[in-house]
């Protein structure tokens, strides 16, 4: 058994093992640098909303100065950052200095380490005799609304003498237009903010090592609420820094080869603000500052960054379509002094984000304490098995995880299932719960970069609560998709259920003012964000059962963990009837469509119907709650009906797991919406069900996870740890470690996919070939052992105290 301590005592060796002489060389002998926890594909740079969502990937085992900075869509963003030492100037982050002539005294960082938690993703680097470290933070404060309202991002670049010696350096960066304008050749217009007065030529900043100097750059003829290519149209881009310890301070706009050349050979900037506004193609505008430490032995600069839009959402209500105002405005006011507050906040918030991360920590190391999957790992590998009559070939091609182009590291080998129940079922052999950290860690900036929280129209004294829009970013940008909240649950249920509520408040007043003319749930609130307006028609897409029993499911977890019974009371007219149609449609969906709809519209799900009857179940939670107890009973007993016919429709005639469809015998697929079943402690499924497929699941298993159904040979990562929480310890070890060996391994390039190849490289799914999910919020799934934990520990009350910053 593992022990706490133990469990405790990984974690801080993955999160300081840093020894830059463990770093190994790629074929051509350049540095690769150390990753920590895993080598993630991409790395959270400036996360904070749809639109601040900056990464860096690690294809290649790449880098900060290797790979440039990119919106989650993989387009590029300007983002600098140059150290220079006793004269000699090193490229640390972005890749824009290969557009000036090779100069001698231009050099590129040597790479040394990469690492992420929950809160930062950290760089160092080598850069002659001093190390420089970059520390990206983008704060997860799900308590605090106010400081979650503000899409900034914070940067850190300090730097340290390595030799002992003091040297003479100074720290460089810029910014260009593209955060604000994908189409390259819209004009841009810049202004440079000294303490909130616009300035251009010298200034004595003596004395004056706090005035926050703030680049604020905009589209000159900005389309409120449009967007190009997934890039805003509207708002402003804020780069933000203060002298601080530097000894000098300067700043610069103006064409970036100019700017950089005359930075590299005078490591001073002109302190002067071009004047002529224009596009990021038409000699690239770039907005730079340099702090000048003198001869020292170490420094640190801070910056802010991100783009600010306001208003932020167009929201249909009783009244008309209406802005919204972003939430901030009401916590700080002004735009300007929401950037100011966030930089003065630094320590605050890097306080309130630690705190997080120890909780994450020290949840996911009780959660293994009471959880431990039985380790074989000591087991001198066996000789491969082979399943020579499963049903699809792929499996038996050599491609499986039995195909030997997968020999893992003999270093630590293979870990097995237990082999007296599967014999030699490979999974990689790391520490499930550094794993299972690796995953969450990853996770929790791109479920909250996903949204934008909003003024409700009637704020005031009496509703304070802020509405939280979700962008279904990168599958079609919807707003608040039903079915991708679902998903995302788990996520909310363990950092704070009031977060719940914020997400389904827009959907629920928005069929509460009968803006929907359909008797199920709506699929989402609009098919392009920031555009809240529903679907008069009814014609979204077609999903009753799927988002109808999401939506039920939701209301009830929510009071499950909030204990908040007003809210079911308030909102049960609609709960009621969606429970109707699910009596109608669930048990023998037909042709309808589930949250899976890439692959395919197919009869009878099974995994959808159990929804639906699991749904039924959740209502008449919510009756007995509410105090209807013949509402109760009778929901009660449909399911209960429903579900014995379920499980003669549903298990495959081997009775080894359950079918993908009623009618397709020997298909199969993850039965990941068992999961609320359990979570919610809703008793419908009995634990043979739950024990069959965990044992069904590693017998389909691929090295990098369980395929999501027999019909493909990709997965979804959020389903996968759906259904990892239904299983027994082996079985979820197997899941949460290929996960894990997958995200150290894939050659996938950008933001956390959902959806993955199994087999080969884990690359994006191979058929169909255009469907890309990078960095959307269904990563909350991943929190499903955390949500369980706190479902034990969950005393009904609520419990949550809000701390919201200071209100203005
Ligand atoms: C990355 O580095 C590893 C060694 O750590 C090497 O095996 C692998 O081939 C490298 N990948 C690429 C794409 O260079
Ligand atoms: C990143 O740097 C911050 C600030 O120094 C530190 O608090 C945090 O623990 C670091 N995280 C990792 C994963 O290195
Ligand atoms: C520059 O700042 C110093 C210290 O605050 C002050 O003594 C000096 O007068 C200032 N010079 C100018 C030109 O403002
Ligand atoms: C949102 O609606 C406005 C008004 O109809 C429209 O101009 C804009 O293009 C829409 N935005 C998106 C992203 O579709
Ligand atoms: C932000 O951009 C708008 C145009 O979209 C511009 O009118 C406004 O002045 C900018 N705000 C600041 C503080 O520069
Ligand atoms: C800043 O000052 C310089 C030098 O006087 C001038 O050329 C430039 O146009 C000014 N910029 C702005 C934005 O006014
Ligand atoms: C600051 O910059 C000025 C002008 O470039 C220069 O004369 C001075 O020596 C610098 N001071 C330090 C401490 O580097
Ligand atoms: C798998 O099948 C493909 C296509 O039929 C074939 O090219 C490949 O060699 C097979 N791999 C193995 C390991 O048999
Ligand atoms: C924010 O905090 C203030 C002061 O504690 C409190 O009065 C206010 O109700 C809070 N607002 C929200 C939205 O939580
Ligand atoms: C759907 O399942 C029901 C119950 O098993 C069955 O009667 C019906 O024929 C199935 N539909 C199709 C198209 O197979
Ligand atoms: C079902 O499981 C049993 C053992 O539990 C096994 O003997 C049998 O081969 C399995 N059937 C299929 C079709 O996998
Ligand atoms: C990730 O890969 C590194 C280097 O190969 C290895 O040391 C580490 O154990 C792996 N971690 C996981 C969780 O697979």
């Amino acid at each position: 058994m593992t022990s706490l301590a133990s469990i405790t005592l990984v974690f801080a060796v993955a999160a300081f093992a840093q020894d830059p002489n463990s770093r190994a060389k790629d074929a051509n002998g350049h540095d690769i640098p150390f990753y920590s926890p895993v080598r993630a594909p991409a790395l959270p740079l400036a996360v904070r909303s749809p639109y601040t969502n900056a990464w860096v990937s690690t294809a290649n085992n790449g880098t900060l100065n290797s790979n440039g900075a990119i919106f989650w869509t993989g387009d590029p963003l300007g983002w600098e950052g140059i150290i220079t030492v006793d004269g000699t100037s090193y490229e640390y982050l972005g890749t824009g200095m290969s557009g000036l002539p090779i100069l001698k005294n231009l050099k590129k960082a040597i790479p040394l380490s990469a690492s992420y938690d929950s809160q930062y993703s950290n760089f160092t680097l080598a850069a002659g005799p001093v190390h420089v470290t970059a520390c990206f933070l983008s704060p997860v404060t799900p308590m605090d609304y106010c400081r979650t309202s503000i899409p900034l991002s914070y940067f850190e670049a300090s730097w340290e003498s390595t030799d002992g010696a003091a040297h003479d350096v100074q720290l460089y960066s810029d910014v260009n237009g593209a955060w604000i304008s994908y189409e390259s050749d819209k004009a841009l217009e810049w202004v440079l903010y000294g303490d909130d007065t616009p300035i251009n030529g010298t200034r004595n900043i003596t004395g004056a090592s706090d005035t926050l100097y703030d680049w604020f750059v905009n589209q000159q003829d900005p389309y409120v609420f449009g967007e190009n290519n997934d890039f805003p149209q509207w708002g402003n881009l804020s780069y933000a820094t203060t002298p601080g310890t530097a000894k000098n301070f300067s700043f610069q706009s103006g064409h970036s080869t100019d700017v950089r050349f005359n930075y590299i050979m005078d490591r001073t900037l002109s302190n002067l603000v071009d004047a002529q506004y224009r596009s990021t193609t038409d000699r690239e505008p770039i907005f730079a500052f340099s702090h000048d430490f003198g001869s020292s032995i170490s420094g640190s600069a801070l910056y802010t960054i991100g783009t600010i839009q306001d208003p932020i959402m167009r929201y249909l209500t009783p009244g008309g379509v209406i802005p919204l105002a972003p939430y901030w405005k009401f916590c700080y006011g002004y735009i300007l002094s929401i950037v100011h507050h966030h930089y003065q906040d630094y320590a605050t918030i890097q306080a309130e984000s630690a705190r997080f991360e120890s909780q994450l920590k020290a949840d996911v190391a009780s959660y293994y304490t009471g959880n431990v999957a039985m380790i074989y790992s000591n087991n001198t590998p066996s000789p491969m098995p082979s399943y020579a009559n499963l049903s699809m070939d792929v499996y038996i091609n050599g491609t499986d995880q039995f195909g030997n182009q997968y020999i893992f590291d003999p270093e630590n080998a293979y870990g097995f299932l237990n082999p007296s129940n599967f014999s030699g079922i490979a999974i990689p052999d790391v520490s499930e719960p550094e794993s299972y950290y690796a995953i969450v860690a990853l996770s929790a900036r791109q479920v909250m970069g996903a949204y934008v929280f909003a003024a409700p129209p009637d704020l005031g004294p009496t509703n304070e609560s802020p509405l939280m829009f979700q962008k279904e970013i990168s599958s079609d940008g919807n707003v608040n998709t039903v079915d991708v909240m679902y998903p995302a649950m788990p996520f909310f249920l363990y950092v704070n259920p009031e977060l719940l509520r914020f997400n389904l408040n827009p959907l629920f007043q928005n069929q509460e003012s009968g803006f929907y003319p359909n008797g199920y749930s709506m699929h989402d609130l609009g098919s392009s964000f920031p555009n809240a307006t529903g679907h008069v028609e009814g014609n979204d897409e077609y999903m009753p059962v799927e988002e109808s029993g999401n939506m039920i499911i939701m209301a009830y977890a929510y009071y499950k963990f909030s204990g908040n019974v007003a809210y079911l009371r308030s909102n049960y007219r609609l709960l009621k009837q969606w429970a109707q149609y699910l009596i109608e449609f669930s048990l023998i969906p037909g042709i309808q469509l589930s949250t899976d709809d890439f692959a395919g519209r197919l009869i009878n799900q099974t995994n959808l119907a159990i929804k639906g009857i699991i749904a039924l179940k959740a209502m008449s939670q919510i009756s007995s709650a509410v105090g209807l107890d013949w509402d109760a009973t009778n929901f009660s007993a449909t399911a209960s009906m429903y579900y014995i016919q379920w499980e003669s429709f549903a298990v495959d005639p081997s009775e080894n797991h359950t079918l993908l469809a009623y009618q397709w015998r020997s298909s199969y697929g993850l039965l990941y919406n068992t999961y609320p079943d359990k979570l919610l402690s809703l008793g419908i499924i009995p634990d043979y069900i739950y024990a069959m497929q965990s044992e069904w699941y590693p017998t389909i298993s691929q090295i990098f996870g369980v395929p999501l159904d027999s019909r493909h040979s990709y997965t979804k990562s959020d389903w996968e740890m759906w259904t990892a929480a239904t299983c027994a310890p082996s079985t979820r070890r197997l899941f949460v470690n290929a996960l894990a060996y997958w995200l150290n391994n894939t050659s996938t390039d950008r933001a956390f996919t959902d959806l993955y190849e199994t087999i080969d490289s884990g690359s994006y799914p191979v058929s169909p070939n255009s469907i890309f999910f990078i960095a959307r919020p269904v990563a909350g799934g991943h929190f499903s052992l955390l949500a369980l934990l706190k479902a034990g520990q969950n005393t009904g009350n609520n419990s949550i105290t809000l701390s919201n910053g200071t209100a203005t």
